[in-house]
């Protein structure tokens, strides 16, 4: 799946990352007792990630997808954000949890926290796996979080370089000369 040389680090082994969706599963499963929720995937990092935890979560559940894409690849996200798939349903009145592989900057969730809240959701709430919580440039709020990282590129369990890498059970560090600093979805 990739070269060991490659790997500078193993950052969340799969058992962990196993563990902490299941709590997650439960947690959310406490909070949404009674509901029906709408959980929204941001492709394509999150699939992975959504795929375990929708296991996990045992009230009823729509999962949809949103797919989205930073303006201004090069190295940074601008948080302005274009709509490549646009979510099947309608929204209005549903409680909502948007599901992301990782938190960067904030800009483009906060870009998709506005566009979401103004089709008037009951709620809206935010599930990420991974957050670099030193690099937020925006404060955005968080319900759920799998687990705060430093700020190194990592791939694996729905996290891509140059579109490769996702299928990785585990999270990883590349070593920097493998990747220079770009962003995907
Ligand atoms: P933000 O707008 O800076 O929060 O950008 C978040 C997006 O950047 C994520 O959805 C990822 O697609 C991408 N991204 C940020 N850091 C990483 C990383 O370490 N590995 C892979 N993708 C990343
Ligand atoms: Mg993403």
């Amino acid at each position: 799946m990739i070269e060991q040389k490659m790997i500078e680090e193993i950052l969340i082994p799969e058992n962990q990352i196993k563990k902490r969706v299941e709590q997650l599963g439960e947690q959310i499963s406490h909070d949404y007792q009674g509901k029906e929720l709408f959980c929204i995937g941001v492709l394509r990092g999150a699939i992975v990630f959504l795929a375990d935890l929708a296991r996990n979560i045992k009230v009823p559940m729509v999962i949809d997808f949103i797919s989205i894409s930073s303006y201004g690849i090069s190295t940074e996200s601008s948080g302005v954000v274009r709509i490549l798939k646009d979510l099947d349903e309608n929204i209005e009145n549903k409680d909502v949890l948007i599901v992301e592989d990782i938190i960067d900057t904030g800009l483009t969730l906060d870009y998709l926290l506005r566009m979401l809240q103004s089709r008037k959701p009951a709620s809206l709430k935010v599930c990420t796996l991974l957050n670099k919580k030193e690099r937020k440039k925006i404060k955005i709020p968080i319900d759920y979080c799998g687990f705060d990282i430093p700020d190194k590129f990592v791939v694996g369990y729905g996290l891509d370089f140059n579109g490769l890498y996702r299928n990785i059970p585990y999270i990883l560090v590349l070593k920097p000369e493998y990747y220079s600093n770009e962003l995907t979805d």
